[in-house]
């Protein structure tokens, strides 16, 4: 049997995902931001979810805290098409405070609504690394109730890649100022800088483990 292209295959689920109606965000949405970048890239990037820009132009981390993303993967050595980008959810979830739109973090139940989504990329793209962005992330792929500020930086595992781990959310760096900034900021380049590295050293293990017998018949004769 031949395999679908996962180009083609994500493209199907997008599609979909643009006409989910699955929680309420459905209503307040301009666009479905699906996820976008390298499918083929052994690192995916899990943000919270999209804010304003991205849901004016359906694209992952365009806003303030893209340019910061993008500056933070540069200095790792990493640009956009070396990764994928996407979010927990993929719907604007914004309230309305003094009659100024602000963004907000989801809800469980929008996190739930989102989760097929999410699974059906991750799965599709399999991934050697994740990189969780935030703590929300983090709670949804990692652990429920991490605590960011101690686990960032850390090595998980879960069930669409053998290694995981957070970083700080840009938007959170965003928000500091002078050293705090500096430092949070750093933390994001060492994470992402260790996450390129663990995609080499899992290549490398794989490489090492491979089969003296190639392939088929030969290969079952091994155990
Ligand atoms: N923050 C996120 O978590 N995701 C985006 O796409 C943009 C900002």
């Amino acid at each position: 049997m031949t395999e679908r292209p996962v180009e083609e295959l994500l493209a199907e689920v997008e599609a979909k995902a643009k006409q989910c109606v699955a929680c309420p965000l459905a209503q307040t949405r301009t666009n479905v931001v699906f996820g976008e970048g390298n499918p083929r890239s052994p690192l995916v990037i899990v943000g919270e979810g999209p804010g304003e820009q991205e849901d004016a132009t359906g694209r992952p981390f365009v806003g303030r805290a893209g340019a910061l993303l993008d500056k933070a993967l540069r200095e790792a050595g990493m640009a956009r098409r070396h990764v994928y980008i996407c979010n927990i959810i993929k719907c604007r979830a914004c309230v309305i405070e003094n009659g100024r739109v602000r963004n907000r973090p989801p809800t469980q139940e929008e996190i739930r609504a989102c989760a097929p989504w999410l699974d059906a990329q991750l799965t599709l793209i399999k991934p050697l690394v994740i990189v969780c962005l935030g703590s929300p992330s983090a709670s949804t792929l990692i652990h429920p109730n991490f605590k960011i500020m101690q686990e960032r930086g850390l090595w998980f595992s879960n069930r669409y890649a053998p290694a995981v781990i957070a970083a700080l959310h840009p938007a959170y760096i965003l928000r500091q100022a002078g050293e705090a900034y500096e430092k949070a900021y750093r933390s994001l380049v060492d994470d992402l800088i260790a996450a390129r590295e663990r995609v080499k050293e899992i290549r490398r293990l794989m490489e090492e483990m491979k089969p003296i017998v190639p392939e088929g018949e030969e290969q079952m004769r091994l155990f």
